[in-house]
């Protein structure tokens, strides 16, 4: 038995990378997969991404149907939770993992850039996770509570930010305190809500200059490969299964590596028992570091 057996999910973006080795391993466990992606091969006749990804489940003995809803339009992310309930009957686990990049430095960036990103990424969890908490808050009014779990994927590039991606770090961030949000809102109806942030070789890494030397080089060594997408699958796999204890939680997740997140935290404080004078305030920060101190996420080297 799979530590999924029976249970409806619904994976985004799971045309390829990431959302596909979810889906992947989703239905190996015993999982009844939607198979969400916009996306159309582009080396042969433009089938389907989602369609080819089931193809690929059922070629294996699982289950799975193909959903081609944006997840950013909000009506095609109720269609997404209504295939769901329709086809399997119920509606288990969402994973929130369709995403893209449109990198450029703030100076640069156009509208266009910008509102994609915050749509797809940002805009796309908010619209799934909504109608999948309508679905589930009629589920437990009418008694039929079940373990659900919704599993977000935010990025290195929004717990600790860098340049070149005011969008999609804001996206990210934005998508890691939706979580907690989240989290807590749903905690009442039986729904836990984790967050990852992932790093592994897929078509968007292996086209970000720098990355992809590296990425190359990991996987002609014999043995492990640190940067395969399924190496992040069987944390999403856990926190998606009944076993999982946990919400709120934000993950690391990079080959065998798995670390857990704090959020902002304050590290140092003044007061002085009225209203500052500036100058006050002046002499109060004069230690502060001019800028923080953040460590880079920790990866495999
Ligand atoms: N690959 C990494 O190292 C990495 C790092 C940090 C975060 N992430 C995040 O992980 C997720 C998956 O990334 P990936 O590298 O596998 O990307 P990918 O580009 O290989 O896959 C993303 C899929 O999402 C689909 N998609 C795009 N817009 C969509 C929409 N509106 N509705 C439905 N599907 C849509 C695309 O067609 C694509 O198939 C993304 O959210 C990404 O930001 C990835």
């Amino acid at each position: 038995m799979g530590v999924l057996e029976g249970r409806v999910a619904i994976v985004t973006g799971a045309g390829q990378g990431l959302g596909r080795e979810h889906a992947l391993l989703f239905a190996a466990e015993g999982a009844l997969v939607v198979v969400n992606d916009v996306g159309r091969s582009t080396s042969d006749s433009g089938s389907s991404l989602a369609q080819s990804v089931v193809d690929e489940i059922t070629a294996s003995g699982g289950q799975a149907v193909a959903n081609t809803d944006s997840v950013s339009d909000w009506a095609g992310a109720q269609r997404l939770i209504e295939t769901a309930v329709k086809d399997f009957g119920d509606l288990h686990v969402v994973v929130n993992n369709a995403g893209i990049l449109r990198d450029r430095m703030l100076v640069n960036m156009t509208e266009e850039e910008f509102d994609s990103v915050i749509n797809v990424n940002l805009k796309g969890t908010f619209a799934v996770s909504h109608f999948a908490a309508q679905y589930w808050r009629e589920q437990s009014k009418l008694g039929l509570d079940a373990d659900r779990a919704i599993i977000n994927t935010s990025s290195g590039a929004g717990m600790q930010p860098g340049i070149g991606q005011t969008n999609y770090a804001a996206a990210k961030a934005g998508i890691a305190a939706m979580t907690q949000v989240a989290s807590k809102e749903l905690r009442r109806i039986g729904v836990r809500v984790n967050g990852i942030a992932p790093f592994a070789r897929t078509q968007t890494t292996q086209a970000t200059p720098g990355l992809v030397e590296r990425l190359a080089e990991a996987e002609s060594r014999n043995g492990f490969d640190p940067y395969h997408p399924g190496n992040v699958s069987p944390l999403v796999t856990y926190l998606a299964s009944s076993q999982c204890h946990m919400t709120g939680h934000m993950f690391r997740v990079v080959g065998d590596f798995i670390g857990v997140y704090e959020g902002w935290h304050l590290v140092d404080s003044f007061e002085n028992g009225q209203r500052w004078e500036v100058t006050g305030v002046a002499q109060a920060l004069a230690g502060v570091p001019s800028e923080p101190v953040t460590d880079a996420p920790k990866m495999p080297s």
